[in-house]
């Protein structure tokens, strides 16, 4: 995306798939990294409730609240102005009515500026996203492994390996399209079946873990830049080392300060 492309719009999603054109996603909780995705032409910045673990130590997603979604995701926005912006809906946020999911995404939408929500289910929520449509949120649906069920799925799993749960996630696939989501992230499935759902619809699938044969891919920034050097599974392709390279800064830092090679002249005033 170069510096005048025009902002990419939610209906430009599915007008990508139809070019084949591929969808670059990464996860984004602030404006600084906004700013350097959106340089390095991401299409879509996805606010994910990932950032619970990611960014404040816990071992899954359940706590993230909506106002952390919502201040995270303004963050994002003041730093993208050309990328799109999906804000993950927290766990409780979405489920209980469809009144407080409409209520809940449309405080996303008017307190950050993000362009859309995304949130987790099959046939169950294909209601809510309906409701969410029809009153102009644009929603992504979110199949596979769903980390806000990772108790019910009995951990960090590949989803969808048997036949039964394969039938069951190209229905959901399919209801999620026709309740009018603009698109679909496919998280742990094999990749042959990722490559039938995505070829069943004419909404975009992103994967994580979904193999190759999805309209798109998303990562989480922290993983692919070696910031979360833990965190090896097999999807992961590590793109940086960043980890390494803030430690040896860092200790480069405090040697000069234990030395007093820092501030030098150049950095002092007169
Ligand atoms: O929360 C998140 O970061 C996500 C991605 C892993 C797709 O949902």
């Amino acid at each position: 995306m170069s510096a005048d492309a025009r902002p990419l719009t939610v209906p430009d999603l599915t007008a990508m798939k139809a070019a084949g054109r591929r969808i670059v996603m990464l996860t984004c909780y602030d404006a600084a990294f906004a700013r350097l995705l959106e340089q390095a032409d991401v299409d879509v910045l996805l606010v994910g409730d990932s950032l619970n673990q990611v960014l404040a130590g816990r071992e899954t997603t359940l706590s993230a609240t909506l106002d952390q979604m919502i201040y995270h995701a303004a963050s994002v926005h003041r730093g993208a102005r050309r990328s799109l912006v999906f804000v993950d809906l927290p766990f409780l946020t979405y489920q209980i009515s469809v009144a407080e999911a409409i209520r809940n995404a449309g405080r996303v939408l008017q307190e950050s500026g993000a362009h859309g929500v995304k949130l987790e289910g099959g046939r169950p929520m294909a209601e809510t996203i309906r409701a969410l449509v029809d009153r102009g949120i644009p929603v992504l649906g979110h199949l596979g492994l769903t980390p806000q069920s990772v108790h019910a799925l009995g951990g960090y799993r590949v989803q969808g390996r048997d036949e039964a749960t394969a039938d069951r996630l190209l229905a959901d696939a399919r209801a999620l399209e026709e309740a009018g989501a603009c698109g679909i992230v496919l998280e742990l499935l094999p990749a042959d079946l990722a490559r039938r759902i995505s070829a069943a619809l004419t909404i975009p699938t992103v994967g994580i873990g979904a193999g190759a044969g999805c309209d798109g891919q998303v990562l989480v920034l922290h993983d692919m830049l070696g910031l979360n050097e833990g965190f090896n599974p097999k999807f992961l392709k590590r793109y940086a080392e960043l980890g390494q390279a803030v430690r040896a800064a860092v200790r480069s830092y405090a040697s000069d300060v234990r030395n007093g090679r820092y501030p030098g002249p150049e950095h002092s005033f007169d």
